[in-house]
């Protein structure tokens, strides 16, 4: 491994888990870490064992877009889950990583970051992580999750993409100086292990209430672009599938389960 890459032992010392990171497969380059936990877990991988990548050549991120992931400055990683929840209960899973990882940003700036319905994380209103959940199902079982996050640590904006400059942002734009991406991939994992815990032991109920704890657009006005058609209405916070609640402007209310919200000034 080239000295730029993580020192797994260093990520290993530093974890105090209960569920999380038993397991944990380190590469140098692929195409998709979901792909290769995937993969992992279809083979019998067990609950909570980890992929990790220094590079991907084919980052997927959500709606089919791809996730831009150069070599040896940010974190890749999916996190294969065997939840005891019912199928419909899968997005559950992801909404807990979001504030999992809300928690672990907030350690690290001096900023609050915000939660961008599903499940950006936003900090000053551009994105620094992104999530990517693909499930597994047989019959009425959840086989299994892959929750894939993707988070811009030591990569500069000048070097991004220009498609994505003016919208992304990193901790070391941030924080003004890079971050020791082992320390930061510690934290994300215990706090997704804690909230992982949360969802197993006491329910969506207390994951919803800290969702919606850092979600900015609590009863604002939003935009909400889908495939087939646009809508407006004041956003109400989530439903335990998930879904975005919008009320439009007659009273009615709609569950939103794909879309880019966007916020409307009053
Ligand atoms: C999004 O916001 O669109 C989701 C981005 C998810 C990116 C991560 S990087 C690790 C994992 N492997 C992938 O191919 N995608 C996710």
């Amino acid at each position: 491994m080239p000295d730029s890459s993580l020192q797994l032992s260093r990520i290993q010392a530093g974890l105090v888990t209960t569920r999380l990171g038993a397991n944990l497969h380190h590469l140098l380059e692929t195409d998709s870490t979901n792909k290769v936990a995937r993969q992992l877990a279809e083979n019998g991988a067990a609950d909570g064992e980890i992929v990790i990548a220094e590079q991907q050549s084919a980052g997927r991120g959500r709606l089919g877009r791809s996730w831009v992931s150069p070599p040896f400055v940010n974190l890749y990683i999916s996190f294969i889950l065997r939840p005891r929840l019912a199928p419909v209960d899968a997005p559950q899973v992801t909404l807990a990583a979001a504030v999992a990882l809300a928690d672990a940003v907030a350690a690290f700036i001096p900023m609050q970051p915000t939660i961008k319905w599903p499940n950006d994380i936003l900090v000053g209103g551009k994105k620094l992580a992104g999530i990517l959940t693909e499930s597994s199902c047989s019959a009425e079982r959840l086989e299994f999750v892959i929750l894939g996050i993707g988070v811009n640590l030591n990569f500069p904006v000048r070097a991004m993409p220009e498609e994505i400059r003016q919208r992304a942002s990193s901790l070391l734009e941030l924080r003004g100086q890079p971050v020791d991406r082992e320390s930061f991939i510690c934290r994300l994992i215990h706090d997704l292990d804690r909230c992982y815990g949360i969802l197993q032991e006491s329910g969506f109920a207390a994951v919803a209430a800290r969702w919606q704890s850092y979600f900015a657009l609590h009863r604002r006005l939003v935009r909400v672009e889908m495939i087939d058609q646009t809508i407006v209405g004041h956003a109400q916070g989530i439903d335990r599938d998930g879904a975005l609640i919008i009320e439009r402007e007659n009273g009615a209310r709609e569950r939103i389960l794909a879309g880019d919200v966007i916020p409307v000034e009053d």
